[in-house]
């Protein structure tokens, strides 16, 4: 027989976190930003790495915009950090992204990230201002299962 304390206890955690569940914060599925960018994420394995797609809506260039490959790692916890690297592929810049999966009460994910965006210098005197840094909030485009 369960004791009732335990039984009190697991509805009291039941009851407390309803938003909050183990599957909750992988990053596998579609992303877009306050910017209208989106990222795809394929599946995060065992270790927590991951590779993806990023459409971005914006770029300091003026070549046309394509996806791009990304990779990266996350914790396998709730409410997890994570990084990724994006490789422009149709421009000659690189930019990390670094930040936290959040998940409020209703259960909604949303991603605060930071980054840093390294465009192409011409040479080492260009470096100067090669540098960009800058905020993104991601929302879930889609759920993973659809
Ligand atoms: C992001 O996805 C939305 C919805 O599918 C689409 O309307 C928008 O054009 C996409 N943005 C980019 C940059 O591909
Ligand atoms: C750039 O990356 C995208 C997404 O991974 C890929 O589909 C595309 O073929 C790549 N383009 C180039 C020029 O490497
Ligand atoms: C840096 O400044 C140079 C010269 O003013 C300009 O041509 C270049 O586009 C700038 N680079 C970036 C990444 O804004």
């Amino acid at each position: 027989m369960v004791p009732t304390t335990s039984l009190l206890l697991l509805l009291g955690l039941a009851l407390l976190a309803p938003g909050l569940s183990a599957d909750q914060c992988v990053l596998t599925g579609s992303w877009t930003n306050d910017l209208g960018s989106n990222m795809t994420i394929m599946a995060v394995n065992n270790n927590g790495e991951f590779a993806g797609t990023f459409h971005t809506a914006v770029m300091t260039t003026t070549k046309e915009i394509k996806a791009s490959p990304l990779v990266g790692i996350q914790h396998i916890k709730t409410q997890p950090t994570f990084g990724f690297t994006v490789n422009w592929n149709f421009t000659d810049s690189t930019a990390v992204f670094t930040g936290q999966c959040f998940v409020d009460t209703d259960g909604k994910e949303t991603l605060k990230t930071m980054w840093l965006l390294q465009s192409h210098a011409n040479s080492i005197k260009d470096d100067w201002n090669a540098t960009t840094v800058g905020t993104d909030t991601f929302t879930r485009l889609r759920k993973r299962w659809e």
